[in-house]
């Protein structure tokens, strides 16, 4: 299992908390779309990547500014460099406020199988105050527009601890449970440096609610979630019985997969492992691609000690864990002969579950996530 994804760092507007590479602009400009044909191109000819592809992804910035014409031309060439197989997830984030019914349907037809659609909030007082160009209206609309179109695999991502109130966070998740989405992505605020956001909370001009209020949102929002029928596969994602998204699976698998466009990243098997990152300037971007080069600002060959913990860390994410057979088969070691340091304070507090087939954090053990892994270091 592989999959590719492609960054398109664009968006309307930037959101108060979003730290991701994307530029404010209205529309994806045409010489993005053709660099990142140039760079599909140049990978292609390297000769150097995973022989078949099961998922593709367009993720931002907001892929949704893309038009249909551009969309199906990078499916286009993908489809024509690489083995992209007929039944691969193939899917794109969108925010409302930035599709027509057309435009959807142009996606649709280019091969589109999976949207993801950025709500955060049903609340539009809230969606304002942290910078959202869209109402919850417009967020229904382009449900209604998407079904309309054809797509039956669809996510939205809600995101808990930018107010106070549990009960917002919970009306909320209740809210897209009844429009019957898929797969819902129910991400904590991280507060992130140099956002606006994070300028106001320094300034004291916005106080976020403190770690235990989150963390009790976060449960609350577990348990509604898992009596709606959607269960938590990774940390923060919930899915509907076969619709966890495969794309994320691989990562957390620390499967293969290429990366286009600014900022994006690739991990391949090539003799090592081998992690490569794409430069995160446009303007450089742009420049390396017209002299035909790849837009690398670093190759990083993985040591196994350094795979191994990559392992641990992206495996304990899911709430499976980490396969004890297909860790052993890779590395040549159980976990738990591995990391025993890591696996005695885990067992100390009761953070673990361990069996014959897998190692994984608990409720607990995932809460304090950060802390579960730090013990691995
Ligand atoms: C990379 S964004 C792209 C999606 C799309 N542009 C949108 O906003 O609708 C994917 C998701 O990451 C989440 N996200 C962005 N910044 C975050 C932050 N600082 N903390 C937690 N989640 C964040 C949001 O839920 C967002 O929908
Ligand atoms: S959250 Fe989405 S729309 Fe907002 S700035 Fe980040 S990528 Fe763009």
């Amino acid at each position: 299992m592989a999959g590719i994804y492609l960054h398109i760092p664009f968006c309307v507007k930037k959101c108060a908390y979003c730290d991701f590479v994307s530029f404010p602009e209205g529309s994806v400009p045409q010489s993005y779309v053709d660099a990142l044909l140039t760079e599909l191109e140049l990978v292609a000819r390297s000769g150097s990547y995973p022989a078949a592809f099961n998922t593709v992804f367009f993720g931002g910035g907001t892929p949704s500014l893309l038009t249909g014409e551009q969309m199906q031309s990078i499916l286009a060439s993908l489809t024509a460099h690489f083995d992209i197989r007929e039944s691969a997830e193939i899917s794109m984030e969108c925010n409302p406020g930035t599709v027509t019914p057309e435009k959807l349907a142009a996606y649709r037809t280019a091969g589109i199988n999976r949207l993801s659609i950025g709500l955060q909030s049903t609340h539009d007082a809230l969606l304002k105050s942290i910078g959202r160009i869209h109402t919850y209206q417009q967020f229904r609309e382009t449900l209604q527009s998407a079904r309309e179109a054809g797509f039956t695999n669809i996510n939205a991502d809600l995101m808990h601890g930018l107010s106070n109130q549990t009960e917002q966070y919970l009306e909320s998740l209740n809210a897209v449970c009844d429009l019957g989405v898929q797969h819902i992505s129910a991400y904590s605020l991280i507060l992130e440096e140099h956002t606006p956001l994070f300028d106001c909370v320094e300034r004291g001009e916005i106080t976020p609610p403190d770690e235990d209020r989150v963390a009790d949102m976060q449960d609350a929002g577990i348990d509604l979630l898992e009596t709606r029928g959607y269960y938590r596969y990774e940390i923060s994602n919930f899915a509907q019985e076969g619709y966890e998204c495969r794309h994320n699976l691989n990562y957390w698998h620390n499967g293969e997969y290429l990366g286009f466009g600014v900022a994006a990243h690739a991990v391949v098997r090539e003799k090592k492992w081998t992690r490569y990152a794409n430069v995160s300037s446009l303007e450089e971007y742009y420049r390396l691609l017209t002299r035909g080069k790849r837009p690398l600002a670093e190759t990083i060959r993985l040591a196994p000690r350094d795979e191994m913990f990559e392992c641990i860390m992206l495996g304990l994410r899911l709430v499976r864990g980490v396969d004890r057979a297909a860790f052993a088969a890779r590395f040549g070691f159980d976990v738990a002969d591995a990391y025993p340091y890591a696996m005695e304070q885990l067992r100390k507090r009761a953070w673990i579950v361990e069996t014959e087939q897998s190692i994984a954090l608990n409720r607990k053990g995932l809460d304090l996530q950060n802390e579960s892994l730090g013990f691995f270091m």
